[in-house]
């Protein structure tokens, strides 16, 4: 399955953001050993991730996805916040991908969501903290890394939180949830 999605990203993405699909997939592979989660489907999971990423997502494929989920307001305003869920889909139809844990995973790893489950925090700190990623210091990463699974979502979390809210931009619903089911953990 790996090697049937990076052959099929190789000639269907841009050269950047296969390099941080790759790169995601290797830190997934890390977290995932670091904390007993199948190193396969982390993998899997993290190259696969974008590969809806580039694709115009126009009314027609919003209209099209059928996930269960319904699509919110600000996912109709901004569509690429779905490009996780449309991706979801796209493995499932194309590559006959049925398992949940990845498919979840990829589904929710822009903003997160309460549904997501471990493998799902794994790759939404991969995508974040992967070491192609210019928008966080050396030492961000190194402080992330010493953390447990829970601590290292919220810390992401409320990074991105506060990145939106400075900008102006509105919170999901979706993370706030998952914010709040993490910090029931703590
Ligand atoms: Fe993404
Ligand atoms: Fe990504």
């Amino acid at each position: 399955m790996y090697s049937k999605i990076k052959d099929y990203l190789e000639m269907n993405i841009s050269d950047q953001r296969l390099q941080h699909s790759l790169s995601t997939a290797l830190i997934c592979v890390e977290l995932c050993s670091r904390f007993g989660v199948d190193e396969g489907k982390g993998r899997i999971a993290g190259i696969a991730h974008d590969i809806s990423r580039e694709i115009v997502l126009d009314s027609a494929v919003i209209t099209s996805l059928d996930d269960g989920y319904p699509v919110t307001d600000q996912e109709r305003q901004s569509p690429v916040l779905l490009h996780g869920r449309v991706g979801a889909a796209f493995l499932k139809d194309n590559f006959n991908l049925d398992d949940n844990e990845i498919l979840q995973a990829v589904r929710w790893h822009t903003a997160g969501h309460p549904d997501m489950g471990r493998l799902g925090q794994i790759l939404f700190v991969a995508d974040y903290i992967e070491p192609g990623r210019s928008h966080i210091s050396h030492s961000f990463r190194e402080l992330i890394m010493k953390l447990d699974l829970n601590k290292m979502s919220l810390k992401i979390l409320t990074n991105q939180t506060a990145y939106l809210r400075d900008r102006g931009y509105d919170v999901s619903e979706s993370s706030m949830q998952l914010y709040d089911k993490l910090s029931n953990f703590e």
